[in-house]
């Protein structure tokens, strides 16, 4: 270790001491909000308070008179009697408002190429190809997929779907093109809009190639768009597949946006929960862009005219659909947007994006924050970070070393951190600090967003915990909420609210509350692993590896990994005669790729003869995970065969040799 990384090393130790990050002075001068009165505000009557935020930071075509609908709970609506359009609250009134030529994001490619696209720009685009997805028959209410890397274009294709009242179903480019069928399938899309190629660290992938051959026999699919970003030459089907740029010069350039009921769904995001069938989570137009357009403002203290904002996700996910597109255009604001990934070309260049465009606001995930702490402070360090003031953390739990190195090694020890805890299923911000108001604590989201109420329960007898452990619920409606899981309202009320009835919302996670009443989230109770922050059920990483020809079953569980938070570790059952080999770990692992994708392959392959289960055949993960970690097997007692355990164990400790 050298000697600068050994010195803050130790500072770092030091740091572990000291409880509580009071706001500076000279940030909270600065700041927004900065009177904790707001809190009691908001909780006097949370209704009335998001009903005047929605008045205020949006524009509607007709006001709302009503608040929150909650007659029949536990489908909620809001602002019900309200119309206004999603892309002119993000684009048209920016630019009525003369401030068309602001830079709406500084995109920047992968081989260097940089595009500024501003917000007159953006409107033209998206007026042209909302009249493109009309010519291609797409109405109000119709589902149009989105299948795109991080260019520009994702963020036309999902304003001009917002424009004309079409939902859009994104699905991440990192997904495979098999898991967008499904979700094209599921979700009955009329239209695709992809890319011929997408680049991944200096390699180019055949996008279009892929999703043909899953896509050919899908009858509700009638359209194909085909962005044409890497000139990767591609097949294309007469009658079915369009370019995007012959699409677009043949359209209309006016295209009005169209008023929305409140309650108009404005697009679809598939995730996963405890089954292999991914759950399509249903956001509406009015309380949606409510609630993320309050919290981007707020939570990051965001003054449009001089931030320079990047939230370093991909927008395939919903901190993309949240914190890249809606928040930061409804807010007006300038953002970075990166095609690539963190270490290419080069380990810097976060910071170099950083340093070229003044970037004032960063918003990153831990996972990635771990991987820069293991490349070394020296990177970030040989660039200029000063124009940092704040700094967000999403998607995991941030472990309070890697809150103090971001703290010191990209803030400067200067910037405030928040860590912000929230789903796909609430649609924006839920428990973060306040960065003007809140002390924070490094690993603790801190406190509800004023108008949310969150609490920890006792898991059996569901009451409020003073202190300590328990399940992590969502006490009362709020405008960005899920509405349902598309065309699955059972599923809806059984995920969510079954446990402890249809007035109180099911998080899914363990949480702790401190003595301050600041809540820290532990981790998911279903079988829900969190991959780099990347959503994933277990059974749909089981149902992937049962699929190749030599696997008879398998079991999945999700191991802590230092860099990633978690690691999928499958303990997999060969079929009669098949011998364990290396090449038949990569064939699984190819497997999971194909079907899910890659960031879903399995870390560790542990080989199983036979599998823990109960009587009733139900598999004992709880026994997997602990003796994946090497902990002390818990109780045994249930199992139809206890002896599967020894001969696992054995397994687990030939696995070295293998290797
Ligand atoms: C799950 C939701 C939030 C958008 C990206 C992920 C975990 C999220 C935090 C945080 C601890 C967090 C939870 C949650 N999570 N943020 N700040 N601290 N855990 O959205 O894919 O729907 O996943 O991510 O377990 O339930 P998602």
């Amino acid at each position: 270790m050298s000697e600068v990384a050994d010195g803050l090393e130790r500072k770092l130790e030091g740091m572990l001491e000291i409880e509580k990050f009071e706001p500076s002075a000279e940030y909270r001068d600065g700041a927004l909000w900065t009177d904790p009165a707001i809190y009691e505000e908001a909780a006097a009557d949370p209704v009335a308070w998001w009903t005047a935020r929605a008045k205020e930071l949006l524009d509607w075509d007709v006001e709302p008179t009503t608040g929150l609908d909650d007659s029949n709970p536990p489908f909620y609506r809001w602002f019900e009697d309200g119309r206004l359009n999603a892309s002119h609250n993000c684009l048209d009134r920016h630019v009525a408002a003369g401030l068309g030529d602001r830079v709406a994001y500084h995109w920047r490619g992968e081989e260097g190429e940089r595009r500024d696209v501003t917000y007159a720009e953006l409107l033209d685009s998206t007026q042209r190809f909302a009249n493109a997805l009309k010519d291609l028959g797409v109405k109000k209410g119709d589902v149009v997929g989105i299948y795109l890397p991080m260019i520009p274009e994702v963020a036309v294709a999902m304003l001009a779907c917002a424009r004309i009242g079409a939902i859009h179903n994104v699905v991440f480019g990192g997904f495979s093109a098999e898991s967008v069928r499904e979700r094209m399938e599921f979700s009955e899309a009329k239209v695709l809009i992809t890319v011929d190629g997408a680049r991944r660290k200096g390699r180019t992938a055949p996008i279009k190639q892929q999703v043909d051959e899953q896509m050919g026999d899908l009858g509700s699919l009638g359209k194909i768009v085909v962005v044409r970003a890497t000139g990767t030459a591609c097949p294309m089907t007469e009658g079915r597949d369009v370019f995007y740029d012959e699409a677009c010069a043949a359209a209309a350039a006016e295209c009005p946006a169209e008023p929305m009921e409140a309650e108009h769904p404005l697009f679809i995001l598939y995730t996963s929960g405890s089954t292999a069938k991914p759950k399509g989570i249903v956001h509406t137009t009015g309380g949606y862009l409510t609630g993320v357009t309050t919290t981007h403002r707020h939570v990051f203290d965001l003054r449009p005219e001089e931030d320079v904002w990047w939230c370093a996700a991909d927008v395939g996910w919903v901190t993309g659909h949240s914190y890249i597109v809606y928040g930061p255009l409804s807010n007006g604001a300038t953002s970075v947007m990166w095609e690539g990934a963190p270490d290419h070309p080069h380990q810097g260049i976060w910071w170099e994006l950083v340093q070229d465009h003044g970037v004032t606001i960063l918003y990153a995930a831990p996972t990635a924050i771990r991987t820069f702490i293991k490349w070394g402070a020296e990177i970030p360090g040989r660039y200029d970070l000063s124009s940092l003031r704040l700094l967000g953390s999403v998607g995991e739990p941030i472990n309070p070393k890697a809150w103090l190195w971001y703290h010191q090694v990209i803030g400067g020890g200067r910037c405030p951190i928040v860590d912000t805890w929230w789903q796909t299923e609430t649609g924006a911000i839920m428990i973060t600090p306040l960065p003007g108001i809140t002390a924070t604590k490094p690993g603790s989201a801190t406190t509800p967003f004023p108008g949310v109420s969150a609490d920890v329960v006792d898991e059996r007898s569901g009451e409020p915990v003073a202190e300590g452990q328990g399940l992590l619920v969502l006490e009362k409606p709020w405008p960005s909420m899920l509405r349902t899981l598309y065309k699955e309202d059972e599923r809806f009320v059984e995920t969510y609210f079954s446990r402890f009835g249809k007035e109180r919302y099911l998080v899914g996670d363990a949480a702790r509350k401190d003595g301050d009443g600041y809540l820290w989230v532990i981790g998911r109770i279903d079988d829900v692993v969190n991959v780099s922050g990347h959503r994933l059920s277990t059974a749909e990483v089981e149902s992937a590896i049962v699929a190749h020809e030599s696997v008879a079953e398998a079991a999945v569980i999700g191991q802590s990994d230092p860099d990633t938070g978690q690691a999928i570790c499958a303990f997999v059952t060969l079929a009669g005669g098949v011998e364990p080999t290396e090449e038949l770990v990569e064939g699984i692992r190819a497997e999971v790729a194909t079907r899910i994708g890659k960031f879903a392959r399995p870390k560790r392959v542990i080989w199983a003869d036979d599998l823990p289960k109960t009587r009733s055949g139900k598999i004992m993960r709880r026994l997997l995970r602990d003796i994946a970690e090497g902990r002390a097997l818990g109780d045994v007692t249930t199992l139809r065969d206890p002896g599967v355990m020894a001969e696992l164990e054995r397994q687990i400790a030939a696995e070295g040799d293998e290797d």
